[in-house]
């Protein structure tokens, strides 16, 4: 198969495009009010109200192994967690806060759960830890922030100190990534340096001290991944919320590894009233889609308050899971294919000589694959095994097909090629 060059960075990434498919978790206090983890930020919330999340925070039913089994289940192999988001609350028992699980009535060090449970099912494990800091005495005021509209905002700022922020973080991190075992992915949540609002600059690398941050990071686990989020490209591409149709490059044309993250229904918190959750379909053909074009998936699920995740979290996971049972060979270890599919079918491909095709509009009797004459040694179909019988013409390929299409939610050919 062709070799894709691919800008060299300094974690490891092997493993990470090869196994193509983790699970964003995005858990904190704005599980309870349950409309959107930038709750505190869109409605102004002050620090006296929202305290009463702190104060009534118990995640009663939370289950690491369960989490960790419903993942891999979905045949996820990888997880980022949220060991702390925008709002400032930690999921783990740090020495620099007072603003921590184990001082709510959870009682508890929740990421170290977190992080053995996943390991134990042989996933690997990633830590989301957010730059932006709503809770934190010497983050600075500025756009993003809930307080960005009071009228006292030089009074606010006055003795706020970026500085002593930044060093809080380098001691968080180095805590995230020493205390809870070998972490494989650091997510920094985000750098806004651009932004402008009413007199107020957004954050970026100066502010993060990024530099040091990472030095940090790397001077503990050198093989890490890291995003680029901090300000400073490293190991990973990120696009939110939307689809590339083509393999991410540089600024400088070279090809990166690249993950999509994206939502069940838009939230990345726990949100009760969102309706607009996305069908298994459109979930599998995401993740195809991504694969199809070099990149990965993060699929998020936000747990509940009291720790679980809900109905509809566990159904799409489900189908999901359904779906790899059968075809994950499509997915793992695959990259984009050499060869350009036809309309409504989307290749992916593995450097042991097999192409996938993934079926989205499925066809009368016949399927043509132009360009793969003389290409291909055996085709079945991937979900049971079953051979696909082929006529070559005029260089193109014309796959047989049984007339009812099968139970799968995109069937996919496996095709053999030749040596
Ligand atoms: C954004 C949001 C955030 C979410 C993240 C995931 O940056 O601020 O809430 O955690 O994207 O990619």
């Amino acid at each position: 198969m062709k070799k894709y060059d691919i800008r060299k960075t300094p974690g490891d990434t092997s493993w990470f495009t090869a196994d193509r498919f983790g699970m964003f978790i995005h858990w904190g206090l704005y599980a309870m009010p349950a409309r959107h983890e930038w709750i505190k930020n869109i409605e102004r919330i002050k620090d006296e109200k929202y305290d009463k999340y702190f104060k009534f925070f118990n995640p009663d039913m939370y289950d690491a192994k369960e989490w960790a089994k419903t993942a891999k289940n979905a045949g996820m192999k990888y997880a980022v967690l949220t060991a702390k988001h925008h709002e400032g609350f930690c999921l783990f028992d740090s020495q620099y806060t007072d603003y921590k699980a184990t001082n709510t009535p959870a009682g508890r060090d929740l990421i170290k759960e977190y992080a053995e449970a996943f390991r134990a099912e042989g996933l690997k494990v990633g830590f989301y830890y957010s730059l932006i800091d709503w809770h934190h005495p010497d983050f600075t005021i500025d756009g993003k922030h809930p307080r960005r509209d009071d009228k006292n905002i030089e009074e606010l700022n006055a003795g706020r100190d970026m500085k002593k922020y930044a060093e809080y973080m380098r001691n968080q991190v180095r805590e995230l990534l020493t205390n809870y075992g070998k972490i494989d992915i650091i997510w920094f949540d985000f750098s806004y340096a651009g932004d402008y609002y009413n007199g107020m600059w957004g954050k970026g690398k100066e502010d993060w001290e990024s530099e040091k941050l990472i030095e940090t990071v790397r001077g503990i686990n050198p093989d890490i991944i890291i995003d680029n989020r901090a300000d400073i490209e490293q190991d990973l591409w990120t696009p939110e919320q939307y689809q590339p149709e083509e393999w991410i490059r540089d600024d400088d044309g070279n090809l990166v590894v690249w993950e999509a993250c994206q939502t069940f229904s838009g939230s990345w918190g726990y949100h009760r009233d969102e309706t607009s959750w996305k069908t298994p379909e459109m979930l599998i053909r995401m993740l195809i889609n991504t694969v199809s074009c070099g990149g990965n998936l993060l699929l998020n699920v936000g747990p509940t308050a009291r720790g679980y995740f809900d109905e509809r979290a566990n159904a799409a996971l489900s189908a999901m899971g359904g779906w790899m049972k059968y075809n994950s060979r499509s997915i793992y270890n695959c990259t984009q294919s050499e060869f350009a599919p036809p309309a409504d079918v989307r290749y992916t491909q593995n450097p042991d000589g097999c192409l996938y095709a993934h079926i989205y509009a499925y066809p009368f009797k016949e399927l043509k694959l132009p360009g793969l004459s003389g290409k291909v040694e055996y085709m079945q179909f991937l979900h049971d095994g079953s051979e696909l019988m082929f006529k070559e013409m005029g260089g193109d390929v014309y796959v047989e097909l049984p007339h009812v299409k099968p139970d799968q939610i995109v069937p996919v050919i496996e095709i053999i090629l030749n040596d």
